[in-house]
């Protein structure tokens, strides 16, 4: 069931810094075949990244990051790549709870964590517990996440909800429906950045990145750095946000000039 509060506003207008980063981690595997190593080895090295990334986010000064960790259709990879998946997931959280809770990192998840092997979801919850108070800055695990699971599990929430009562079909609007997303409290996205160079949205936060701006860096996701994420950030910085609007409105409501 979704949190009954509302959801977080939104990036203030005229921000140039994005406050919630939404991150594809693409190319673990190529990073790996290039130096003639197993893609596991390419996998770990990511988790480094990862490590890396969190700090940057927050020294940046972003509040929010979300990081695509393991689809739904990360199953169909062969199992050995699956369960070493699984193993560095269960490594991370029990290594790194106790410096997210140091730098007052709180630890949320979105997807069906339910169907994670249960030596996961027993980490998650200890680091989730550990970091459940702090609220300056949030990094989310998408695990298990499909942005059409979502949609699916969503739903059926909000029909059960209208089946009890507790909601009416005539008020459907996106306000009420999408309190039954995983992302109930989060802010939308911002900036979306895939690596490697691939240019798909693959099934990530479709809904929610619906006024993201994407960014599609060529950089394989171990090679990526506290510099590239400025570098995106400084690009999304340049951007303009129109929100169906045009260009003239923003400049003469004089919110977003140069966003
Ligand atoms: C995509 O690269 C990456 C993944 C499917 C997994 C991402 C996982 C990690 C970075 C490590 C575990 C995460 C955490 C949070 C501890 P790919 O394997 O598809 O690369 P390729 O396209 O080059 O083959």
């Amino acid at each position: 069931m979704p949190a009954a509060s509302s959801p977080v506003p939104s990036q203030p207008k005229g921000s140039a810094l994005p406050t919630h980063v939404a991150i594809i981690m693409d190319g673990n595997g190529r990073w790996a075949r290039q130096r003639g190593l197993p893609r596991i080895e390419g996998h770990r090295r990511g988790v480094e990244t990862v490590r890396a990334i969190i700090d940057a986010t927050r020294e940046l000064g972003i509040r929010y990051l979300t990081l695509y960790a393991f689809s739904v259709e990360n199953w169909n990879r062969p199992q050995d790549e699956v369960g070493a998946l699984m193993g560095l997931l269960e490594y991370f959280l029990k290594r790194e709870t106790k410096t997210l809770v140091k730098n007052r990192v709180r630890l949320l998840t979105i997807g069906r964590t339910h169907e994670l092997p249960a030596v996961v979801r027993n980490q998650l919850e200890v680091a989730m517990k550990a970091t459940a108070k702090f609220t300056e800055n949030t990094l989310v695990l998408a695990l298990n996440y499909g942005a059409r699971t979502e949609v699916v599990d969503a739903a059926r929430a909000y029909a059960a909800a209208v089946a009890a009562g507790k909601e009416k079909l005539n008020d459907s609007s996106w306000a009420t429906f999408s309190r039954y997303l995983y992302t109930a409290d989060l802010p939308d996205p911002d900036l979306v950045i895939r690596t490697s160079g691939e240019t798909r949205v693959s099934n990530f936060l479709l809904l929610q990145g619906a006024y993201a701006e994407f960014i599609f860096s060529p950089v394989l996701w171990p090679d990526f750095t506290k510099a590239d994420l400025a570098t995106a950030c400084a690009e999304f910085g340049r951007r303009e946000r129109r929100y169906g609007q045009t260009s003239e409105q923003l400049k003469l409501a004089g919110t977003a000039s140069s966003r």
